[in-house]
């Protein structure tokens, strides 16, 4: 097992660049192969989970060629079917998006019920009420779902939940749909804009990707493109979090300001000055921040992936404040890794109350979830002496380089390997 060794107390200072957006490029890889000529994808973060979907396009015969670390060559002409069944699949949620990259092409797929991040039930009802209003027939027995429509036909869908996943993959399933598809009470992520892009550029219609009814058009054929993928907000905001946590102060390049809104006005009310300017944003406070209330909510709301995150920066700030999770209902367990290192929460259904206290105190901690992970990082950077936290290949699944863009940033953050970490 891997582990990050961190010796904090260190205020984070100077400039980090952000990568591209894990959760566009783990859609718009499975949605590769609906295109019939090659895609280059650009700013695509070097992180395991996108490692995983590469390998398993080259699994499914597309040619896959890195042209450098962030950009990808993909020629989908050998893919005859879409087929990711074995542990690789199960390993990581995005791979359900195969299931409508795969109905979109080829009528079928099947692919290992998704993995991902424990963080509650993470229901995929609504991607197979969508399947099956297109026309397919949806089976799940041994841990495969197989989809399969004899003809997609474009249908109206209501989503019962604004549901990012299952947005997505109505999207890829309908856009070779005869007629038109509509979804309505699509959720309206920044991620969704960037795959409906994507799409548009292989030659799709796409209409309305960003508000809650998105209108697709089916056509018959689709081409290539190049496609740059859109900064990753929750990388961002994690490293805003963290500037605010070491009191430091943190330039944050190559970022889209609009989509970090909720997470700038946050801080902002905690006394940590913001400052927009074209792509990039500072972040800078010198004083322990104040606490506030955070409540969880689809975009333009505040995004549930930076939650633990933040509660990281609560436990340490002036007062009391509160965490409400409406998105995911088991989304705390870093609060027993943040009490080990001295945080005071109390978890009360989808509330967690945090009194801050002055400072953390260093220990051996788990990372459960990716975002458990990061949670874990900024408080070990706000905390003076060693922190351990084991589990980290959660982490790696979504952060490009973290270790190595702390250092930039002064931290002292260490990966140590395998053998030598289980000692
Ligand atoms: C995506 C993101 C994840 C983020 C989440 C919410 C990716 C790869 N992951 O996850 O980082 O935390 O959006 O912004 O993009 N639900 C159902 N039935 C369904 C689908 C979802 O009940 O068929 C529920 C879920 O259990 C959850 C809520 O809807 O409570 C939102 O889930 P969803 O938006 O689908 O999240 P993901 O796509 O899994």
């Amino acid at each position: 097992m891997n582990k990050f060794v961190i010796q904090g107390g260190k205020k984070l200072k100077g400039e980090v660049e952000i990568s591209g957006f894990k959760n566009a490029a783990v859609a718009i890889l499975p949605a590769s192969i609906l295109a019939e000529e090659k895609t280059v994808i650009q700013n695509l973060p070097d992180i395991s989970d996108t490692r995983t979907l590469l390998a398993i396009l080259a699994s499914m015969n597309a040619t896959v060629t890195r042209l450098d670390n962030n950009t990808v060559s993909l020629e989908p002409g050998k893919v005859k079917e879409c087929k990711a069944e074995d542990g690789m699949a199960g390993g990581l949620r995005a791979s359900y998006y195969f299931l409508g990259a795969g109905l979109g092409r080829f009528h079928k797929a099947k692919v290992a019920y998704p993995g991902g991040c424990l963080i509650g039930a993470r229901p995929i009802d609504q991607h197979i009420k969508g399947f099956e209003a297109l026309g397919a027939k949806v089976k799940i027995e041994k841990g495969i779902i197989s989809v399969q429509a004899r003809e997609l036909k474009g249908a109206t869908i209501y989503l019962d939940i604004a549901s990012v996943g299952a947005t997505i993959n109505i999207m890829l399933a309908a856009v070779k749909a005869k007629g038109q598809t509509v979804i309505e009470n699509a959720a309206k992520e920044p991620h969704i804009v960037d795959v409906a892009s994507f799409l548009n550029a292989l030659g799709a219609k796409v209409r309305g990707a960003g508000t809650d009814t998105i209108k697709i058009e089916g056509v018959k054929k689709l081409g290539g493109c190049e496609h740059a993928i859109i900064p990753d907000q929750i990388e961002a905001g994690t490293y805003m979090i963290a500037a605010a946590a070491t009191r430091g102060e943190v330039l944050i390049k190559n970022v889209i300001p609009k989509h970090l809104e909720s997470v700038s006005a946050k801080l902002k009310e905690m006394n940590v000055t913001v400052e927009e300017n074209g792509d990039e944003i500072r972040v800078k406070t010198s004083k322990r921040t104040k606490s506030a209330d955070v409540k969880t909510l689809v975009y333009p709301g505040f995004p549930t992936d930076l939650q633990q995150p933040m509660s990281s920066l609560l436990a340490i700030s002036q007062g009391t404040g509160s965490i409400t999770e409406n998105i995911f209902e088991g989304r705390f367990k870093h609060v027993n890794e943040l009490k080990r290192m001295g945080a005071v929460i109390r978890v009360e259904g989808k509330v967690a109350i945090i009194d801050g206290v002055k400072t953390l105190s260093p220990a051996a901690v788990k990372a459960s979830d990716l975002r458990a992970g990061a949670a874990l990082i900024i408080a070990a950077l706000s905390t003076k002496g060693k922190t351990e936290i084991s589990q980290v290949e959660h982490i790696l699944r979504g952060y490009d380089r973290i270790e190595e863009k702390l250092q930039k940033l002064g931290a002292k953050i260490e990966l140590i390997n395998g053998k030598e970490a289980d000692e």
